[in-house]
C-alpha cells in the first residue's frame, strides 16, 4: 500500500517533469511542512502535499495568456486522480492571484508567502560564489528584500504576508532556509 505521500509524488511525477518544477513542488512541501509544525502541528502531511502539489499543472497552462487557468487546471487534474480535498484545493487557488480566490485560512496564508520565498533563497543561493545553500545567511534574505531590482519576479508583499500568521519576516526566512537547507540534495543547491 503506498502512502498519501508517495502517492502524491507518483501524481507529481506523471504531470511535472522538468527539474525546475520538480525542485520547486519539493522546495514548498519543505516551507509548508516547517510552517505546519509551528502552526498547525496535526495537519503538517496535508500542508506538505498542497505544497508539493500547488503547481502540478505548471507545465499544462499557457500562463501568459491564461494566468487564471493555473490552479483550475491541477483541480480538475487531482478530481481526476481521485486525490485531494476541498481544503488542499482552495489553498492551490488561492496561492494564484489571477484565480481571484480569497485566502481564507491560516494554510491558504502559508502557501501564498511560501511559494514566493523558496524561488527568492534559490536566487540568493546562486549569488554566492560558491552557488551553496548551506552558505546563506538569514541576513542577507532579509537584506535582499530591500532590494527591489534583485529577483524582482519575487512577491515581496506576498513573502512579508506571512506576518498575518504572526511571523515576523526573519523567522520566516530562517524556517524557510533551513526547510531548503535540509533538502539541497534535491534542490541541487
Ligand atoms: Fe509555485
Amino acid at each position: 500500500m503506498m502512502t498519501r505521500r508517495e502517492k502524491a509524488e507518483q501524481i507529481l511525477r506523471k504531470y511535472v517533469k522538468t527539474d525546475h518544477f520538480i525542485r520547486h513542488s519539493f522546495a514548498v512541501e519543505a516551507v509548508m511542512r516547517a510552517l505546519a509544525r509551528k502552526l498547525d502541528p496535526e495537519n503538517e502531511e496535508e500542508w506538505g502535499i498542497t505544497g508539493l502539489l500547488h503547481d502540478l499543472d505548471a507545465e499544462l497552462v499557457d500562463y501568459m495568456n491564461f494566468p487564471e487557468l493555473h490552479g483550475p487546471k491541477t483541480i480538475e487534474l487531482l478530481k481526476s486522480e481521485n486525490f485531494g480535498n476541498e481544503k488542499m484545493y482552495h489553498a492551490i487557488l488561492a496561492h494564484n492571484k489571477a484565480t481571484a480566490t480569497k485566502i481564507g485560512n491560516s494554510m491558504d496564508q502559508a502557501i501564498f508567502a511560501a511559494d514566493p520565498i523558496t524561488g527568492f533563497i534559490n536566487a540568493i543561493t546562486l549569488v554566492y560564489v560558491d552557488k551553496k545553500i548551506e552558505s546563506v545567511k538569514v541576513k542577507s534574505i532579509v537584506k535582499r528584500m530591500k532590494e527591489t531590482r534583485f529577483a524582482a519576479g519575487a512577491d515581496r508583499l506576498a513573502m512579508r504576508s506571512i506576518e498575518k500568521l504572526g511571523i515576523n519576516f526573519q523567522d520566516f526566512a530562517e524556517l524557510s532556509l533551513k526547510a531548503m537547507q535540509e533538502i539541497s540534495h534535491i534542490l541541487d543547491l
